[in-house]
């Protein structure tokens, strides 16, 4: 099965100004981009109205972060119900950020995720392992755990709406990319684990995207033509074609740094 290619920028806490702000979405609006791929971007919240008028319309817009409640006496947060009302169409649940510095944790992130999906939103659900944790050998333990609670808290065909995005804490804004092979082998984890604790179909259809220090210059060893091998079942295959690096379970990038540059316009482009 083909799994449309997905690149989404999370602009995190940037930029600064307005003025940077829509000198960024001139940018994308100038560009040349790949009908072909999905594009999201994810302004902070004080932006993300504003954004959303100005910027071409084939690329959406997503929220870094939402409540589970649709509304009440709960200061500062946003909930699932006003980014529907908003016409925001995406959320990113479960960025490392959120779960180290704000101490969410995989329970309350599932309970979020079940709260967006029963609002009408489709999720970014942001998953990976620290450092320690890899080098302790615990990568798939420790992505397993965090979609334990998702994986119970969604049904089979809830997953149509989730979006995966595999980020190793280690490479998150540090420009220490995962190498072509250990985004395969953590990718073809999360797939496997959503054979056996989802089911085959949907392991095949869900978009395991990968987020960790993407730029221009490295995406193409990342995730290029993944859609034109043969995947045999639970075997790890690693392709080359034009002398591209192909990761058959690389479905696209989250990018940050990258997002706020010229160059997220490459990435998106990555697979041209
Ligand atoms: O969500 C994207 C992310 O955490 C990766 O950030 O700056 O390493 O591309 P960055």
């Amino acid at each position: 099965m083909t799994r449309q290619f997905f690149v989404g920028g999370n602009f995190k806490m940037n930029p600064a100004t307005q003025e940077q702000k829509r000198a960024l979405v001139k940018v994308l609006n100038e560009a040349t981009i790949d009908p072909a791929v999905e594009v999201v971007v994810a302004p902070p919240a004080i932006y993300l109205l504003a954004l959303k008028e100005i910027v071409r319309k084939e690329i959406k817009v997503s929220a870094q972060n939402c409540y589970l409640k649709s509304s009440g006496a709960f200061t500062g947060e946003i909930s699932p119900a006003q980014l529907v009302d908003a016409g925001v169409p995406y959320v990113i649940l479960g960025h490392s950020e959120r779960r180290t510095l704000f101490h969410e944790t995989s329970a309350f992130v599932a309970q979020k995720t079940r709260a967006a999906l029963d609002t009408g939103l489709s999720i970014i659900l942001c998953v990976g392992e620290t450092l320690e944790e890899r080098e302790a050998g615990k990568t798939a333990q420790v992505v397993e755990d965090q979609l334990k609670p998702v994986v119970e808290a969604l049904k089979p065909e809830d997953w149509s709406k989730i979006v995966v995005a595999y980020e190793p804490v280690w490479a998150i804004g540090t420009g220490k990319v995962a190498t072509s092979a250990q985004a395969q082998e953590a990718h073809a984890n999360i797939r496997a684990f959503l054979s056996s604790a989802v089911s085959p179909a949907v392991a095949e259809s869900t978009r395991v995207i990968y987020g960790g220090s993407v730029t221009a210059a490295n995406c193409k060893e990342l995730g290029v033509y993944q859609a034109s091998y043969i995947r045999l079942p639970a075997v790890p295959v690693i392709g080359h074609t034009f002398g591209v690096c192909a990761q058959l379970d690389v479905d696209g990038f989250l990018v940050g740094g990258a997002s706020l540059k010229p160059e997220f316009v490459d990435i998106i482009n990555a697979k041209k």
